[in-house]
């Protein structure tokens, strides 16, 4: 099998969690969007929430004028935010379950059990020209069902997998992280993953064939903030070129 480069997703959410700390200018998110293409990002991933915890409606607009790459714009399947996605037709959205009360996207998206709902804003972001991935547990039915409802892609939550890391639960975690990878690519998917990877647990999945692609946030910013963003951002893009 001739290997896809893999690729690099940096998401900046957490730049603009520093900002909303103070209502205020800075840190600036489109600011780290650039630096993070200079120093190897593929893409830049944000979340514009419900409740606007971080990413505003104002650094999406701005985000689509600097952004070299891809925008990958992770979004719940509601109306309000479909409508702006359509407007700002980024390269990719990402549906993902949305909860007002959590402090991160816990748990993949139920395709199954929200089937009509997931076919209709599917097709609308399709209809406008974007790729739609569905953020999934790595569950066979859950595969199935996001191809089912018109995805182009999956996100496999490694978040799991991630929390597993020396319990001696991972390689479980693992396995099912491989089989999903190899049942998506096999009905004619493309296979992401995302959530709570770093520089360490990220090791293991990079050797998963059928992932091209890896969402990356919180780590990359908890390191630059003793590293650096360029550091920050060059560690990992290396590892996963290098993949
Ligand atoms: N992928 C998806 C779909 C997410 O919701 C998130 C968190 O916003 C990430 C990737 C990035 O996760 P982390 O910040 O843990 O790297």
């Amino acid at each position: 099998m001739t290997r896809t480069r893999k690729r690099l997703g940096v998401n900046i959410d957490h730049v603009a969690t520093l900002r909303q700390a103070r209502r205020g200018q800075v840190p600036e998110p489109a600011a780290a969007a650039s630096i993070a293409e200079l120093y190897g990002a593929d893409g830049i991933t944000v979340h514009l929430r419900e409740d606007r915890r971080h990413i505003q409606d104002r650094d999406l607009e701005v985000l689509k004028r600097v952004v070299t790459t891809r925008i990958n714009l992770e979004m719940a399947a509601t109306e309000e935010i479909t409508r702006i996605a359509c407007g700002l037709i980024p390269y990719s959205c990402t549906l993902v379950p949305e909860k007002r009360e959590e402090i991160t996207t816990e748990g993949g998206l139920d395709v199954l059990g929200h089937r009509d709902a997931m076919v209709q804003t599917t097709a609308r972001l399709k209809n406008a020209g974007i790729v739609v991935s569905m953020f999934i547990d790595p569950d066979l039915p859950q595969v199935r069902a996001s191809r089912q409802a018109g995805a182009d892609a999956i996100e496999i939550h490694t978040g799991t997998f991630c929390e597993a890391v020396g319990t001696g639960k991972h390689e479980a975690e693992l396995a099912k992280i491989r089989a999903a990878a190899a049942f998506g690519a096999s009905i004619g998917l493309k296979v992401f993953a995302g959530h709570g990877l770093d520089v360490r647990n990220i090791v293991p999945i990079l050797d998963i064939p059928e992932i091209e692609e890896f969402n990356i946030g919180h780590s990359i910013i908890a390191r630059a903030v003793f590293l650096g963003l360029p550091a920050a951002v060059k560690e990992i893009a290396d590892l996963i070129h290098g993949a």
